[in-house]
């Protein structure tokens, strides 16, 4: 089969075809339907199907000769443990961890929050809330106290589980006390807290808080329980462009059979072979790539806590591929970026055997032609970008390497994948021919494994998503096709930023910042980073009389970012401007500030109040070294 056919039937027949590829999971009943529209007339994949994505990842390999193969391996450089699990040994766990949610309230449709580090507990708690068929929503690490505090209050969830502590790289990050003060912050109070007590920093347990190994003493094994194909597996909070994250839902059953597809399709892997995505579980390539892709398709899987350099040093990786035999990488470009500074010339490298690995695969931004060409040539490995989201949970395009390795072109994230219908329209919505930039937007329905709804909010999800293109999912990113078909995204068309292979909400960031009383207006960009892809920088503009050193105002709104979004927020530079460009009505000229920092060729737009506040802003920034060279 070719690329093309597959594409072809995927988008004239998607109900046949989807249908098709829903044979390959173990359901409990298999469904008879496979698209079809919900009260909201939002496109849904197999309503009638009854299944658990624990069970499908876990117990059906157990039952079917994968008990004593290796499911997950556990690789901590920071504290120095490794351990591993089989496939039996997981599903053990799981299934106790299971009947300790259980006993402490939680059952199907519940909500649990998981705020964890890079340890294997935090995907136990993962697939035993999904053995329950309950909800989980994880929420990254690097998020501060009130991040947490708006994702509990929005999934208002029976139990939350954390551990006593992360570790960054030497940092020990208590996160107890994180968790209290969140908690402290939300109108909505979960039943109980359990904690993973770790050896770097033990937390102090309360009245209500549980600890993880007393609890797991007494438990026995949970079922799992049937869910129906569209019922929520998880809901994962991204950015959007408004201080509100979006609880992006993703269902059980469309989510099980787009991943298992994508391991084969997209990942050339076969059941036994060793995945490692050196990711987050708090992101979705976490979610898709270390937990659920994988174990749903028999593969070993491996959790990594750890940077790509400097634990110890910037032959991390290559070290992890050669120990565990590691098939296939996935890592986002910066993580390249950051081991090719500090190993220019990929000496560490040479000290690793790689013969195992087949193809390193990369997403989360852009990738760059010279990260590209550098990994490339060093390694001398295939290297696949391919372009997805958390709205998503799996690319929208990539180079199809189970089907077909098509030609790479640098700067593209290759093809669409089949089930996704890619065009590029123009401001009305029209199809544009190839070449021409414009918004890139899937025809709908889109395949299975995509959002159906933000959490408690369709409104939201219509208004994000669907109203822009009637017909069509927006996806927030701006590119081109070229003749062939190929697919180049060239960053969002929203507020949103991403630093380091992290979506972050500029939004959020001008929030925190005209909090500062001094600060009369602000906004908040994204300029190019050399390492992290994109870095925030406020623009601020004092209120009246305002007598502030800048350097201690910049330190001042460093820390309150830090305080409010988190570390990863990575606010460091802020700027005292004297005016900034708006339209007559008042409105920030946000997309032109982008345009400038960008070096792209401006034209001044007729509804704006004052001209020639674009260029003063335009000489501040190229002073200021805002504005990304031409060479970058
Ligand atoms: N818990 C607590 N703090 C965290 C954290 C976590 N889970 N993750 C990051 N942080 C902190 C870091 O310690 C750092 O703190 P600092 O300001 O005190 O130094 C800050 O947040 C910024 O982190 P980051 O942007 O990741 O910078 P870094 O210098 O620590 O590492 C890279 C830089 C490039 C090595 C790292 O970002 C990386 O490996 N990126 C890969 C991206 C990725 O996995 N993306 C997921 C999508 S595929
Ligand atoms: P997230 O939802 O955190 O995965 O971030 C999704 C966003 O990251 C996308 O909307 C893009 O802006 C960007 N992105 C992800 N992968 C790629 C890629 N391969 N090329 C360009 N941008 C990407």
């Amino acid at each position: 089969m070719s690329y093309a056919e597959e594409y072809t039937r995927s988008i004239s027949q998607p109900d046949v075809f989807w249908q098709e590829k829903a044979e390959d999971v173990p359901w409990f009943t298999e469904p008879q339907t496979a698209l079809s529209q919900d009260d909201n007339g939002i496109f849904r994949w197999f309503s009638d199907g009854e299944m658990n994505t624990s069970y499908m990842a876990l117990d059906h390999h157990c039952n079917n000769g994968r008990a004593d193969q290796t499911a997950l391996i556990f690789d901590s450089p920071v504290t120095g443990v490794k351990t591993t699990y089989t496939y039996s040994e997981l599903r053990k766990n799981v299934a106790r961890f299971a009947d300790v949610l259980k006993r402490n309230g939680v059952k199907k449709g519940d909500r649990v929050v998981i705020y964890m580090p890079m340890i294997p507990q935090a995907v136990i708690a993962m697939l035993a809330v999904a053995r329950l068929g309950a909800i989980h929503s994880v929420v990254f690490g690097g998020f501060a106290p009130h991040e947490l505090a708006v994702r509990i209050e929005d999934a208002q969830p029976k139990v939350l589980v954390t551990a006593s502590c992360g570790v960054e790289v030497s940092k020990i990050i208590e996160y107890k006390p994180l968790v209290e003060a969140a908690i402290n912050m939300s109108a909505h109070k979960p039943n109980c807290t359990i904690v993973f007590q770790r050896a770097q920093a033990e937390a102090v347990l309360k009245d209500g808080d549980l600890d993880w190994e007393k609890a797991m003493i007494n438990a026995e094994e949970a079922e799992c329980t049937p869910v129906l194909g569209t019922d929520p597996l998880y809901i994962l909070y991204t950015s959007g462009t408004t201080g509100k994250p979006k609880g992006v839902v993703r269902d059980n059953g469309g989510h099980a059979v787009a991943l298992k597809y994508s391991m084969s399709v997209i990942y050339n892997m076969k059941p036994g072979d060793v995945f490692w995505a050196a990711s987050d579980v708090g992101w979705v390539v976490g979610h898709s790539y270390i937990v659920y892709g994988p174990l749903l398709h028999g593969c070993t899987t491996v959790v990594y806590e750890g940077k790509p350099v400097k634990t110890p040093d910037a032959g991390a990786f290559w070290r992890m591929v050669e120990e565990y035999s590691i098939k296939a990488l996935f890592a986002a470009p910066t993580a390249f970026r950051a081991i090719r500074k500090e190993d220019p010339e990929a000496i560490k490298m040479q000290s690793y055997d790689l013969s195992s690995l087949d193809t390193i695969f990369m997403a989360g931004e852009r990738l760059d032609p010279p990260t590209y060409l550098w990994t490339v040539e060093k390694t001398g490995k295939p290297v696949v970008d391919h372009w997805w989201q958390t709205e998503t949970g799996w690319s929208i395009c990539a180079n199809p390497t189970g089907i077909e390795n098509m030609p790479v072109k640098p700067g593209s994230s290759t093809l669409p994948v089949p089930g996704f219908d890619v065009q590029v329209l123009d401001h009305w919505g029209k199809p544009l021919p190839a070449g021409e930039q414009g918004a890139i937007a899937i025809k709908l329905p889109m395949p299975p494994g995509c959002l159906p709804t933000v959490w408690g909010d369709v409104e939201r999800f219509r208004h994000s998503y669907l109203d822009a293109y009637p017909g069509y999912y927006t996806s927030g990113d701006g590119g081109y096709k070229d003749d062939d078909g190929y697919v180049f995204i060239m960053g969002r068309t929203d507020d949103v930023i991403n630093v380091a292979g992290h979506r972050l909400s500029t939004g959020e960031m001008e929030e925190v910042v005209a909090a500062h009383p001094l600060v009369a207006e602000c906004t908040v960009i994204g300029i190019h980073d050399a390492l992290k892809g994109q870095a925030p920088v406020g623009l601020v503009l004092l209120k009246d009389g305002a007598d502030v050193d800048e350097d201690d105002l910049q330190a001042e709104l460093a820390a309150m970012v830090r305080k409010e979004i988190g570390p990863i927020a990575c606010f460091h530079r802020a700027v005292v401007v004297p005016r900034l460009p708006k339209t007559r009505s008042g409105k920030i000229l946000r997309k032109l500030l982008r345009q400038i920092a960008e070096n792209h060729e401006v034209a001044i737009p007729s509804t704006i109040d004052d001209p020639g506040s674009v260029t003063e802003i335009s000489t501040i920034m190229h002073q200021q070294g805002l504005v990304r060279q031409k060479t970058e």
